[in-house]
This record gives C-alpha cells, sequence and structure tokens, in this order.
C-alpha cells in the first residue's frame, strides 16, 4: 500500500520549486502519494518561510494542530528558511516533530526520513543542491532555479542566513531542464533564483561563465517554449543590456519585478541596497522607454528603523511617479542574524498608518490602470480551472485574466477580449 504525504508550501516561489523536487525524491524513492487531508497522512511536511516573524510565530501553533489532528505512526517534517534559521530550537520546542531540514538540504529529504530527530541545515556548497527533480506541479508551466543563495547584504534580510551563499547554476544544465520541461508540454518557464539578474557572478568549477542577458538568449533560441518569466531581478543589476534585451526578445514576459524596498536614499543607503531612489527611477524610465507596455511590480517595507516621515514622504513620491501595477508591502519586521535586528524600531502605530496609507494609495492606482484594461485585447495563456465554468490564465504582462470555457483550454494560447475589470482578476471573451 502507498503511504500518503501532507505538504504545506508558504513563502515564495524558491519554497515551492524546493516542494515539488521534495514530492518528487517522495514519489520515486519512498513510494509516497500527496493527500490534501493531514489525518490520512503517513508524513506531514511544512516548507517555512522566516522572511518575518508572524509566520514563524504562526509555526509553532500550526504544528501544534497538526500534532493532534496526525495519525499517532505519523512522522513531521520541517522544512525550509525557518528550519534553517531554528535548527534544533525546533524540536526542543515542539518535540513531537521528527527532523527539520534546511532550505538548502531539501534533496536529502529521503535521508532524514529515517533518521529520528535529524537536523541538516549546513547553508555550506554542496552539487546536489542543484540537481533538482523535474516533477512539476503545473505541467504547464516549470519553476528552475538558475541560482541558490544570495550574497547581498540587505540589513534587514534573513534569506543570506538561510539560503547560504549565491552560486549559480550552470546554464547547460538549465537549458536542458527547460528542454526537458518543454519536451513534456510546458510552454512557459518560470526562472527562479535570489537575484537572478547577478547570474553567473560564481560558478561551483570551471563552468562557461556567462551572465544573465546571455541565458536569456539561449533559453529563448529552444523551440516550443512561448514564454519565460523571472524572479526576482534587482534593481542594482538592472544594466542597459539587460532592459534593451527584455524588451526586444519576444519569448520574454514583459512584466518585471522590480523591488523598491523603499523610495528614500537614506534608507535605502541604511538598508545596505546599492542604489538611490534617482538609479530607481531612471531604471523605470529606461524600462518604460524601450519596452512600453511592460507591467512593473514590488515590494515596499514601510517603517524600518529610522524611517522618518519625509523619507515615507519619498516612497509616496516614487509610488505616484512610478505607479506600480501590484506591489507586496510590508511593515519591517526585525529579523535575527541581520545588521537591523538592534536597530530602534519605529513606533507600531506609525509603522501601521504608513502601511493603510500606502496601500489605499496603491489601490487608488490599481484601480486606475485595471480601468484601462477593458475592451483591450491580450494572449492568454490558460493555466487552471476555477470556479463556475471559468478557465484562468495570464497575458504576457501578467494580468489574470478568466474566460468561460473548460480543460481543452488548458495549455493553450488565445486572444481575449476584456469585457469585465476586477481588482485581482479581469474576465474576457476569447476572440474567434
Ligand atoms: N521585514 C519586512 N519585510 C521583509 N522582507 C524581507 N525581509 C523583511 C523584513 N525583515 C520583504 C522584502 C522582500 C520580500 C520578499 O519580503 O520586501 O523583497
Ligand atoms: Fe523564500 Fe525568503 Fe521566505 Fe526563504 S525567507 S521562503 S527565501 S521569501
Amino acid at each position: 500500500m502507498s503511504k500518503s504525504l501532507f505538504i504545506e508550501t508558504l513563502g515564495c516561489a524558491m519554497n515551492t520549486r524546493d516542494s515539488e523536487h521534495m514530492i518528487a525524491q517522495l514519489q520515486e524513492k519512498e513510494g509516497y502519494e500527496i493527500t490534501q487531508e493531514v489525518r490520512e497522512a503517513d508524513l506531514i511536511l511544512i516548507n517555512t518561510c522566516s522572511v518575518r516573524e508572524k509566520p514563524v510565530q504562526k509555526l509553532f501553533s500550526e504544528l501544534g494542530v497538526f500534532n493532534k489532528k496526525k495519525k499517532p505512526s505519523a512522522k513531521i517534517g520541517v522544512c525550509g528558511c525557518t528550519a534553517s534559521h531554528l535548527g534544533d530550537e525546533i524540536i526542543k520546542r515542539a518535540p513531537y516533530v521528527s527532523f527539520v531540514l534546511g532550505a538548502r538540504n531539501v534533496s536529502k529529504i529521503t535521508e532524514v526520513l529515517h533518521k529520528d530527530k535529524a537536523v541538516e541545515i549546513d547553508i555550506n556548497y554542496d552539487e546536489s543542491q542543484f540537481a533538482f527533480d523535474d516533477f512539476r506541479s503545473s505541467p504547464y508551466k516549470a519553476y528552475i532555479n538558475i541560482s541558490i543563495g544570495c550574497d547581498k547584504k540587505c540589513t534587514f534580510c534573513i534569506v543570506p542566513k538561510t539560503r547560504g551563499e549565491e552560486i549559480s547554476i550552470p546554464n547547460n544544465l538549465i537549458l536542458q531542464e527547460a528542454q526537458r520541461a518543454v519536451n513534456k508540454g510546458a510552454k512557459e518557464v518560470f526562472l527562479l533564483g535570489q537575484n537572478v539578474n547577478n547570474y553567473g557572478r560564481r560558478f561551483s568549477g570551471n563552468e562557461e561563465k556567462i551572465n544573465f542577458t546571455e541565458l536569456l538568449r539561449r533559453l529563448s533560441k529552444i523551440e516550443g517554449l512561448e514564454r519565460i518569466r523571472f524572479t526576482s531581478p534587482h534593481p542594482f543589476h538592472m544594466d542597459d543590456e539587460f532592459i534593451e534585451e527584455f524588451a526586444k526578445n519576444p519569448k520574454i514576459c514583459k512584466s518585471m519585478h522590480m523591488p523598491l524596498q523603499s523610495g528614500s536614499t537614506e534608507i535605502l543607503k541604511a538598508m545596505k541596497r546599492g542604489y538611490t531612489k534617482e538609479w530607481f527611477i531612471d531604471r523605470v524610465n529606461k524600462l518604460r522607454k524601450e519596452c512600453p507596455e511592460v507591467s512593473i511590480s514590488t515590494d515596499i517595507i514601510v517603517a524600518f528603523p529610522g524611517e522618518s516621515d519625509e523619507d515615507f514622504a519619498d516612497t509616496i513620491d516614487v509610488m505616484k511617479q512610478v505607479r506600480f501595477d501590484q506591489i507586496f508591502s510590508f511593515k519591517y519586521s526585525p529579523r535575527p542574524e541581520t545588521e537591523a535586528q538592534y536597530l530602534p524600531e519605529i513606533d507600531p502605530e506609525i509603522a501601521s498608518d504608513r502601511l493603510s496609507y500606502l496601500q489605499a494609495l496603491h489601490t487608488e492606482i490599481l484601480d486606475e490602470i485595471q480601468a484601462t484594461s477593458l475592451g483591450k485585447e491580450y494572449r492568454v495563456y490558460f493555466e487552471e480551472l476555477i470556479r463556475d465554468g471559468y478557465v484562468s490564465g495570464r497575458s504576457d504582462n501578467n494580468l489574470v485574466i478568466k474566460v468561460k470555457g473548460s480543460e481543452e483550454l488548458l495549455g493553450e494560447f488565445r486572444d481575449v477580449k476584456i469585457t469585465a475589470i476586477g481588482r485581482t482578476i479581469l474576465t474576457g471573451e476569447i476572440l474567434a
């Protein structure tokens, strides 16, 4: 009889890919099948995120719930970034946890499974870290790691401590993985790394050194591959060559994530982001000049230690100038092992007010942007069946669009005219 696996994945796309890899290993080597029911599972995995404190606190309450619901023989494993940074403390606080597996150690899933109370959280380089399985949670889109780890020193960020040094994966392995995904029917690849456009800085051995722009050029030559997306690029590494390739290569989707973090040059300096407000705006202007149809998303942290009203006004100013299509915004959350952790925090009420103000402003901007989509036509790649007889997909510039339809649209491209707008999803009709 097969064993069943319940897996919960939190955090970013890197974690999604790590989960895919663990699922593949457990299926191939241990005969596990996925279940959506905690009560039925023989193995329960939580793939955690540690970028802010709240999800870390929630982990322990969630573990308690899983422990109550689970079969007596079932094992619980904690994986991912919180596993990396808390290590054996997790087993001390929740002794029923069977093993702890860090974000950089997911390839060891089938080893730790058989060791009681194993804690694998080494962040040193090891080749097996980039031999990822081909299992994909979606047949239409292939997530592919192009680098692992992060060498930046952003003073708020725990990731370099959980995912270790940045190593680029040799380009021939990436190209082969993309080709295999296309052979299996995926028409889109989604390249993953903490700083994708820093690709090529450091390889494991004497690998051919190419930069991200060249990697994009080579990938786009794969026949049958129609769309290339990636996350996250770093504004500091957005040189003209990269922006020009992005604009002119028809296979690269016209959607760019540009994590601003703050609009104040002073705060950017304190965050060690490596760019100024002016550089960021200059890059946006260059991007929009070369590629007017691009949609731009961003990450913003409010109330970083020392953020004055003037600093926050600079963030608002950038918001108004750039008019981002999407924002992910957060209150600063002090993290262990980061440079900023001991800096005096901003009054939590001021932090909440700033976040609400920023989000309300963005909602206004978004409503205006979405309204301009009405009646427009987009080429949509359909990926998901949703409720009430609709199928959803994305336009090249990352709008989520639904149309009436069924399975036969999945994995297909169609031209769609927008007939109704909404904040998170647009409705359209397929053009004959
Ligand atoms: N506090 C709040 N937000 C953070 N992020 C990273 N670290 C922190 C922190 N300590 C945000 C950044 C990053 C996104 C993934 O999470 O905006 O781009
Ligand atoms: Fe991803 Fe960062 Fe969260 Fe780790 S801490 S899961 S790298 S967002």
